[in-house]
């Protein structure tokens, strides 16, 4: 055991400290502890601790809301104020920033930088319009931090009520006799959304017999919206895990619950969503991405005098952006892997009626190799890949010489190594956004504004 006096937070939220001039980072801690912790992983040059006393709290410690928090891996920053852990995100983002670009040598490339704390969510908690439960029955919940193993949820304080009715009314009917053996051993996982419309999408390990009949009754009991059913399906003998998805509508007129169409509005656009595919989880927060974005080519157009012809929308979704983007450019092109996402996406630009958006079903590095070769000329890039960001093909990007790239991120690591490569390649970095997408946890959301140096 040893005894450790916390002064910073760090990277995915753990508390920094030192022992023995080596420098221990411990989960759940709050800058002023003075903790007794047990060091579970070694290295050369830092360490990994957890709290097994707190000797003397912070003043700044707050009770967690949730009974779960420290065990489920959902919450990082439940014990302190989120006055504390915008501050926090915000200084961390900047450290990694330094430390990425500190032997920058061309600094006219990104001493422009503006670090904006677009954090307007004052809803902290209740925002999450989807979750995904893990199932080992009778466990249906979130992994343990760090594991694999299940802490069952009965209530997430993260999730919009319209999710946790949803959740209690799914828990009741999968936990009840009638399902309990034969569905609820059968699911390795099930997704909740609510967006205005409310989905349920089912994880099977393979189709079972009866199938409609369940699905059909669960729809009506928890009153969802649609209910996906994704399956493993045997294709020559192997198993295929792509996505092949039975669908229940509420209406077979393509109509919701309450009667409109089977689409959900953000900011005066429908978006159809009868299919399971990828959807920002804090609508308020993709509201303000939205309005930055906007804001920002609006301003280029009118201080610049630089009107966007022909743009390029990569890892696009259903449009979520592109439909946006689209009022401000001529011709914009989206890109998505995901079948069902470009499905929704044509779907739409039939809702909105919007003529000037051609949505390609592609792998973003197949699409950017084509357009390579093809040499189109497209003057906005919009960028916004998963997690593990775009690596490799920043030269590529770069390589159509955009004026404007805009790089939406969720993570600040992937992020700073691409925008490293994007500023060796002749981009200036004008202004960096970031948006508190995910409070109480230490994930945010970043918005880079780049543009080619003349
Ligand atoms: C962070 S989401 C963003 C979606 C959209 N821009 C939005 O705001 O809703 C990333 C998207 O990239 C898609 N994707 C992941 N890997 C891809 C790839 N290699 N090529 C094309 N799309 C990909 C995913 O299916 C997902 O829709």
């Amino acid at each position: 055991m040893e005894i450790i006096k916390i002064d910073s937070l760090a990277y995915k939220g753990y508390g920094v400290g030192r022992v023995n001039s080596k420098v221990v980072f411990v989960g759940y801690a709050c800058p002023g502890d003075t903790l007794k912790i047990e060091i579970y992983d070694e290295h050369k040059n830092y360490a990994f601790g957890r709290i097994i006393e707190i000797i003397n709290p912070s003043q700044k410690r707050i009770t967690p809301i949730c009974k779960h928090f420290g065990i489920c891996g959902g919450c990082d920053y439940l014990h302190i104020p989120y006055e504390e852990e915008l501050y926090w995100k915000t200084e961390i983002f900047k450290t990694e920033f330094n430390k990425i670009f500190k032997d920058f040598e061309n600094v006219n490339l990104i001493n422009n930088i503006n670090i904006t704390n677009n954090f307007k969510n004052q809803n902290y908690l209740k925002y999450r319009q989807k979750i995904g439960l893990k199932i080992f029955p009778p466990f249906i919940g979130f992994y343990k931090k760090l594991s694999h193993h299940i802490v069952d949820i009965e209530y997430c304080h993260l999730a919009k009520e319209g999710v946790n009715e949803l959740l209690k009314n799914i828990r009741d009917l999968l936990l009840s006799e009638g399902y309990r053996n034969n569905l609820l051993n059968k699911i390795s996982q099930v997704t909740l959304t609510d967006t205005g419309l409310k989905n349920i999408t089912f994880s099977l390990n393979n189709l079972i017999p009866e199938h409609n009949l369940i699905f059909e009754d669960i729809m009506n009991k928890t009153r969802a919206d649609n209910i996906f059913v994704e399956f493993k399906k045997e294709k020559e003998g192997k198993w295929d895990t792509g996505k092949n998805i039975i669908k229940y509508s509420r209406d077979k007129n393509d109509k919701n619950l309450r009667g409109k169409g089977n689409y959900f509005i953000l900011k005066g656009k429908k978006f159809a969503y009868d299919l399971p595919s990828f959807v920002q989880i804090n609508k308020e927060q993709n509201e303000n991405i939205i309005d930055i974005i906007t804001a920002y080519i609006k301003n280029i157009k009118k201080s610049k005098g630089i009107y966007f012809d022909n743009a390029l929308d990569l890892f696009c979704g259903y449009g979520n952006i592109t439909l946006f983007l689209a009022d401000y450019v001529k011709m914009i092109t989206g890109v998505e892997a995901d079948g069902f996402g470009v499905k929704l996406g044509e779907k739409n630009l039939k809702l909105n009626d919007i003529k000037n958006i051609n949505f390609v079903m592609s792998d973003v590095g197949d699409f950017l190799t084509k357009t390579e070769k093809g040499r189109i000329n497209y003057d906005l890039i919009v960028l916004d890949p998963p997690r593990a960001g775009i690596k490799g093909l920043v030269p590529k990007v770069a390589g159509l010489n955009p004026l404007s790239v805009i790089y939406i991120s969720c993570d600040s690591m992937t992020l700073l190594r691409d925008l490293k490569v994007f500023a060796e390649m002749g981009y200036l970095i004008e202004q960096i956004n970031l948006i508190d997408m995910f409070p109480r946890t230490y994930h945010m959301e970043h918005i880079a504004f780049l543009s080619k140096k003349r």
